[in-house]
């Protein structure tokens, strides 16, 4: 098969915003540079209000003037002259969500705005109320293209200086600048077609990135994965010629006194195998790995800035596909952990390939697991796309990661993992099935319900449902299209949470 795609590196894929970040050194400052452009982030609330930003009066008075003078009433970014300076004043959504959350969409606002203007220096005003550097944070995000996949990506232009007014160092900065690179990786990786991201490919590109970095990263081939036993896992690949891998970073903590696992579900394709979805939306499935590019997102952020405690990221690369080899509804497979399953629909497949993964990273007895997953769509009809579903099989580690979602601006809602529904997984012919009956009801619970039976007693353990949010991501402060690189804020935090 000739495919022109694959006669360019992969890294060529990556934004020219990605390459930019590596060598950008944001600074503070006390002063704005006179000749910049200042982004300056107000309320609009029947009127301007200026009295949060930290600007002199006179100049309040005169962009107050100037603003009433455009018709502005705070429904987009408005540009204005003032003195030797271009200002934007960019609107701050009035919905009752966190500051830091609110920041980050003036920022990613500001970055569709700018797309195409020469900018100098640019520099954020403070306010008093939001933090700025989310206001930066959501700017750097922003500046992610999707379309890189055309003949010709489009480039905007990138200013040349980036700098806070009222920070008075650089504290924070770096890791700002690291987390946004590391949001690009991860949407990169999720928005590339399913022709080009194979299992594979895949492999390749955390053998090619990771192995530059200091941390150990391995990948199983199909050969591997027959040795560990992951039938459950294996039974997922079997109706496609591309052969499955499963890629294992680990990064070592600063005090790594504590482990920590991070698991995803990395569906390059969900066809639905021979359980065959309906062909509407298909082609969204190849965002299927979204759980699996946040975890590789995750490790591209803690293989620049250290985390407190040792990490294995564990990602399961396979596509889902129909073909005469593939799994056939009724078949019975033996996961790693010697369970046995009852493939009743071949569309529950992350389930099949979580199963072996949980098992794998448990041997290492972690002291916290969470795995990322597109698992059900039954999570759109309960929470939407504006928030990702968590649940858990103990209280506590499941208020951990509530806990962190709160600190970070990641909208994360429990569902609880009743005991009543323990049978609904097991089968009569086997240990266990991999989807419940249709009365039962409760998709996304009944996902947690199958994987909890993988993770071995006592370790602390999460799982979160983003299909809702890894993509088309409704929430504030996330890209609203393409792929979010939703999840990789809380897991990155987990990795150096005190209270494990
Ligand atoms: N990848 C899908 C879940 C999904 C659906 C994510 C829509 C995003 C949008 C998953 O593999 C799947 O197909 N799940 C089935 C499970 C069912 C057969 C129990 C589902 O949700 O329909
Ligand atoms: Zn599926
Ligand atoms: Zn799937």
């Amino acid at each position: 098969m000739v495919d022109r795609h694959d006669a360019r590196s992969w890294d060529s894929f990556l934004p020219v915003s990605y390459k930019w970040l590596e060598s950008l050194k944001v600074t503070g400052v006390e002063q704005w540079p006179a000749g910049s452009f200042v982004a300056l982030p107000c309320q609009y609330d029947n009127g301007i209000k200026l009295d949060q930003l930290d600007i002199e009066q006179a100049m309040a008075a005169v962009i107050g003037d100037k603003a009433k003078k455009a018709g502005w009433k705070g429904k987009g970014p408005l540009m204005l002259e003032v003195q030797d300076s271009q200002l934007v004043l960019l609107p701050i959504s009035s919905l009752k969500v966190e500051g830091l959350r609110r920041a980050r969409e003036a920022g990613l606002d500001l970055a569709k705005f700018t797309k195409d203007l020469n900018i100098g220096s640019l520099v954020f005003a403070s306010h008093k109320e939001l933090p700025t550097t989310a206001v930066l944070e959501g700017y750097l995000i922003g500046l992610y293209e999707a379309g890189l996949f055309k003949g010709k990506a489009d480039e905007g232009v990138l200013p040349e200086t980036v700098a806070l007014h009222g920070h008075a160092d650089s504290t924070g900065l770096k890791e700002i600048v690291s987390f946004a690179r590391a949001t690009m990786f991860t949407r990169m990786l999720q928005d590339a077609p399913a022709n080009w991201l194979t299992p594979v490919k895949w492999g390749q590109i955390a053998t090619d990135y990771f192995g530059k970095k200091n941390v150990e990263c391995k990948v199983l081939s199909k050969k591997d994965l027959i040795e560990e036993n992951m039938g459950s896992f294996l039974s997922v690949a079997q109706g496609s010629p591309i052969e499955p891998r499963l890629i294992s970073i680990k990064i070592k903590g600063r005090s790594g006194k504590k482990k920590v696992a991070l698991v995803g579900k990395g569906l390059t394709f969900d066809a639905g195998g021979i359980s065959l979805k309906p062909s509407a939306g298909m082609g969204e499935m190849k965002y299927d790995m979204s759980g699996g590019a946040a975890v590789m997102g995750a490790a591209h952020y803690l293989a620049d800035q250290q985390p407190d405690h040792d990490v294995h990221c564990v990602i399961g690369a396979v596509e889902n596909m129909p073909s005469g080899t593939a799994t056939r509804p009724g078949d019975i497979v033996q996961a790693r952990n010697g369970k046995t399953i009852e493939v009743l629909n071949t569309d529950a497949e992350g389930r099949l390939v979580l199963a072996d993964l949980l098992s794998y990273v448990s041997d290492e007895s972690p002291d916290f697991i969470v795995d990322l997953a597109t698992l059900t769509g039954a999570v759109l009809h309960g929470l939407g796309h504006a928030g990702a579903a968590v649940m858990g099989g103990d209280e506590n580690a499941v208020k951990t990661i509530l806990n962190i979602g709160q600190e970070v601006g990641e909208p994360l809602w429990q569902l609880p993992l009743w005991p009543e529904l323990e049978k609904e997984v097991k089968s009569d012919v086997a240990d266990l099935k991999n989807i419940a009956k249709p009365a039962v009801l409760a998709g996304t619970i009944m996902g947690g319900m199958f994987l909890k039976e993988f993770v071995k007693e006592g370790i602390p353990w999460v799982h979160m449902d983003i299909a809702g949010t890894g993509w088309s991501c409704q929430a504030t402060g996330y890209p609203k299209t393409n792929g979010s690189a939703f999840g990789v804020r809380s897991i990155v935090q987990l990795c150096s949470e005190k209270s494990l």
